[in-house]
């Protein structure tokens, strides 16, 4: 079970306190990007947020702790933190969102202050380290301009998580950064970044995704860029996905216009492999 916390990317109506949504400094997201409201369902720009107190980034930790209780004792097998795009602890993390003066911002180890302080107690919450993953998008521009710093900054922060015995740590391929996510389109092919460094310095699982096929995962964990390959459209699109990579079938196409809608549609409605023309006709084949 993932355990999010938007921080500045929310809509004030979603706040209980009738408060700005918060973020480590009173910045708003940059670009055109619209949020919508939970009373009215209109698209609204970005609030500026206001700036979180040192109470209130404890109570933050204290959050994400009891989040992980809850996560297991409902019968999670474990909690897997959203580090990634663009919502709180990436806010912390990156020096154009935070520009905070106290020990939570400025420099590298400040500034991963507190996805660390958040993973040391969801460990606890959730009983064991084993249970427990962070995924994070270091090249990630969805409702973020990456960090200057990115290389040094994860370098830091996956060496120092090589320390709690996680389950695994999740990247997100620079690859499949291009656009906010209601636009992602079939990017792929290389580009200058690269995952590579982070394997180097963490030393346990990880598990990348982004971009990828069963040929390409298969050759990312052959060639030890990864432990796991994870998949989000072509999941979302092909109900027997892990079939057809082991058959070599063809996926079915994902339509974008589904991604978030409210019910069946594009949600439990795609078709399996034997009910396609292209399926039919390649498990006549094979
Ligand atoms: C409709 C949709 C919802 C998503 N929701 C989440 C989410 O809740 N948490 C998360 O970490 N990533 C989420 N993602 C991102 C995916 O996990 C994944 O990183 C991204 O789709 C790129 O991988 P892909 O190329 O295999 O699709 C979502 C993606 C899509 C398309």
């Amino acid at each position: 079970m993932q355990l999010w916390h938007c921080g500045r990317a929310s809509h004030p109506d979603y706040q209980p306190d009738g408060k700005l949504p918060m973020a480590p400094s009173a910045l708003r997201i940059e670009g055109d990007y619209k949020v919508v409201s939970p009373k009215d369902f209109q698209q609204y720009d970005y609030p500026v947020p206001r700036a979180m107190d040192k109470q209130e980034i404890k109570e933050l930790v204290q959050s994400f702790k009891q989040a992980a209780r809850n996560a297991m004792s409902v019968g999670a097998d474990g909690v897997e933190i959203h580090g990634a795009s663009g919502y709180i602890i990436n806010q912390f993390l990156n020096q154009l969102s935070n520009q905070r003066a106290d020990e939570y911002g400025g420099s590298i180890e400040n500034r991963a202050r507190l996805a660390l302080e958040i993973v040391e107690a969801v460990c606890e919450g959730a009983g064991s380290a084993g249970r427990v993953a962070i995924r994070f998008s270091p090249f990630g521009h969805y409702l973020m301009t990456p960090d200057p710093q990115t290389y040094p900054l994860y370098t830091y922060l996956l060496s120092e998580l090589s320390n709690f015995g996680l389950a695994f740590v999740h990247l997100v391929e620079p690859r499949s950064d291009d656009m906010p996510l209601s636009a992602l389109s079939n990017v792929s092919g290389s580009r200058p970044d690269s995952l590579a460094p982070f394997r180097q310095v963490f030393g346990g699982p990880l598990i990348v995704a982004g971009g990828h096929t069963g040929a390409s995962a298969a050759q990312a964990v052959q060639a030890d860029a990864a432990d796991a390959v994870a998949f989000g459209r072509h999941f979302i699109s092909t109900p027997d996905l892990v079939r057809r990579i082991a058959l070599g079938a063809p996926y079915n196409k994902y339509d974008r216009n589904t991604f978030y809608a409210q019910g069946p549609e594009g949600y439990t409605d795609y078709p399996f492999v034997e009910d396609t023309p292209e399926g039919k006709a390649f498990l006549a084949k094979a």
